[in-house]
């Protein structure tokens, strides 16, 4: 069940001038969070911007022994740059969890799973590392930027799945190979690994790729979407993706977390 409550920021912490983690005190909404799911953040004074603004939970930790949530934010507008500009202590209204999370109960530790992340789509897979390393399950991380300091969070990837379960690819070959996530992904699957599920986030382009790419080897998969959101809860309708079926998705409500078999991506 979703909670809207106001939560005081505790620390910014800026990796460049794109990005940027928020800290938040954990309130309710932290602890019934789980992986994939995201909360609706007000990112102004209510006016400007209007509506809130749609961010995946990155974590759910504690920061110098105080329980908190965590979001990695990418600065693209007025809101993720009010965001970034506040002080500590600021109170910030926030609703969530929100959305279906990535489907993680079924998993064992004989399983193993891949992690695949496209730019700031690294951000719901830190909780969902940190889910999978508590219950013991073997997952692999595919993570692609544009050059090295836009691939974030390597340390967290790192501590919790192990370095050497983490691949990277860049742009400009500044940080593990050069080109795209999705060859990482494909020369581990032409070298004979196999996954029980794949789990991304990313832009549409590495999603499309990849849907095509896991149809082929018939791997099961969960992709976390995203869309642009007024409401966050099924009501507006802003936020639709169409369907295999011919219905239209909800974002926020059906997925974010959804089988990329169910999504026509002709038509996205
Ligand atoms: C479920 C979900 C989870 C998300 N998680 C994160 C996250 O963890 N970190 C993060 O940085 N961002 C995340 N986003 C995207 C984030 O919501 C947008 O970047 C944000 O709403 C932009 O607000 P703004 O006021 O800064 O931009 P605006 O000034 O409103 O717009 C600036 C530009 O960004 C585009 N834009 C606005 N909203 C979105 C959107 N939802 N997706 C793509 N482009 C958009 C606009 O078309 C415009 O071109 C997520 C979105 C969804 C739906
Ligand atoms: S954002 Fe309103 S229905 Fe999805």
């Amino acid at each position: 069940m979703p909670v809207n409550e106001t939560l005081r920021i505790l620390r910014t912490v800026r990796y460049d001038a794109k990005h940027y983690s928020l800290f938040l005190q954990a309130g309710r909404v932290g602890p019934a969070t789980l992986p994939g799911q995201f909360a609706m953040l007000q990112a102004g004074d209510g006016l400007r911007p209007y509506l809130r603004r749609a961010f995946s939970v990155a974590d759910v930790a504690t920061l110098a022994g105080v329980p908190c949530i965590e979001f990695v934010v990418r600065v693209v507008g007025v809101g993720t740059e009010a965001l970034g500009r506040f002080a500590e202590g600021t109170p910030i209204p926030v609703l969530g969890p929100l959305g279906t999370p990535f489907p993680i109960d079924d998993l064992r530790v004989s399983d193993r799973v891949a992690l695949v992340a496209g730019g700031i789509g690294l951000a719901p897979l830190v909780l969902l590392a940190r889910r999978l390393a508590e219950r013991g399950v073997p997952a692999d991380l595919f993570y692609g930027g544009r050059n090295e300091s836009e691939v974030l969070k390597r340390p967290d990837f790192e501590r919790l799945l192990g370095a050497p379960r983490c691949r990277y690819a860049t742009d400009d070959g500044s940080l593990g190979r050069r080109g795209l996530v999705t060859d990482l992904l494909q020369a581990a699957l032409d070298a004979g690994t196999t996954y029980r599920r794949v789990f991304a986030c990313g832009p549409q382009a590495m999603f499309r790729t990849l849907a095509a790419l896991l149809a082929r080897t018939g791997t099961d998969a969960s992709f976390a979407l995203e869309s642009e959101m007024a409401c966050g809860f099924g009501v507006c309708l802003g936020c639709v993706v169409p369907g295999r079926d011919g219905r239209f998705l909800t974002v926020c409500k059906e997925g974010p977390c959804l089988p990329p078999s169910a999504i026509d991506w002709g038509a996205v």
